[in-house]
């Protein structure tokens, strides 16, 4: 591959598997994103899905296969704030003292001086992301007291927050209301508009539909990647799910 279709991609990963403790997990995964697609990661429990986040992220390591991000290694990656991750869970105490502002203040962290002085432009940042998120009236309210779907709008402000352009969302539907899911598949394609390169697991088989470019269907590796509307077939979907099919409606073509 040369160099300049290398530095094409947003994200790349070759071959790249995971094991824990010598149980794969992950293996020979393929992956290749530009700017301004968006990603459906999808399979069972257990698939590994928060496994692939967490090699793109460098929170595991790869045991084989390599990981490219913007044409640079994941340290480099890393010190340029490239990748804004939210988690399946949040893995931060709720009963912590910190507010709604506070949280999305640590999407900072990363630009900031070893004091974490917020500059007028980290202010602006905090604001804006909040203010994206429809959590204004509650910027000042400590994440404990927060609902289960405020507190996914809190974290998902903090990855805006870092103005990063990759966004890794794992599971960010899960366990919202019909109107924080509206706001949160209308902000995804704003921040696709924006040329911003997302990659987000869901085990809603809508949400593929309605604004997937892309999906990657894993089952301990990838059984099947494209363009949705060629790769998001019901065989595929069986086959993917150890030959059940999900509940899932095809519109009037299948
Ligand atoms: N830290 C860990 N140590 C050991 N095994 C792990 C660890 N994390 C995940 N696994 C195992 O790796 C496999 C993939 O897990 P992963 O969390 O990636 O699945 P997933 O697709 O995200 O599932 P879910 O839909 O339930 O979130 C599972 O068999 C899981 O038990
Ligand atoms: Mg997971």
């Amino acid at each position: 591959m040369d160099k300049l279709n290398y530095k094409s991609y947003r994200i790349e990963a070759e071959n790249i598997c995971v094991d824990y403790h010598g149980k794969v997990a992950l293996y020979d995964a393929n992956l290749r994103l530009k700017a301004g697609q968006i990603c459906g990661l999808v399979g069972m429990n257990g698939a590994g899905k928060t496994t692939f986040f967490n090699a793109l992220t460098g929170f595991v390591n790869i045991s084989k296969g390599k990981i490219r991000i913007n044409g640079e290694s994941l340290k480099i990656a890393q010190q340029d704030q490239a990748i804004a991750y939210v988690p399946q869970s949040e893995g931060i105490d709720c009963q912590f003292p910190v507010s709604v502002w506070d949280v999305v203040m640590m999407g900072r962290y990363g630009s900031m001086n070893i004091l974490r002085s917020p500059r007028e432009s980290d202010i602006q940042a905090v604001k804006d992301a909040i203010d994206r998120v429809d959590l204004m009236e509650l910027s000042s309210i400590p994440i404990g007291n927060l609902s289960g779907g405020q507190r996914k709008r809190t974290f998902l402000a903090r990855a805006i927050a870092q103005r990063a352009s990759i966004l890794l969302l794992d599971e960010p539907f899960a366990g919202v209301d019909i109107r924080t899911e509206k706001l949160i598949s209308e902000l995804f394609i704003q921040f696709k508009n924006e040329g911003k390169t997302i990659l987000l697991s869901t085990h809603d088989m809508i949400h593929v539909r309605e604004f997937c470019d892309l999906v990657l269907l894993i089952n301990k590796t990838v059984v099947a990647y494209g363009e949705t509307s060629e790769v998001f077939t019901p065989e595929n979907i069986t086959s993917t799910f150890g030959g059940m099919s999900p509940d899932v409606s095809f519109g009037p073509e299948s």
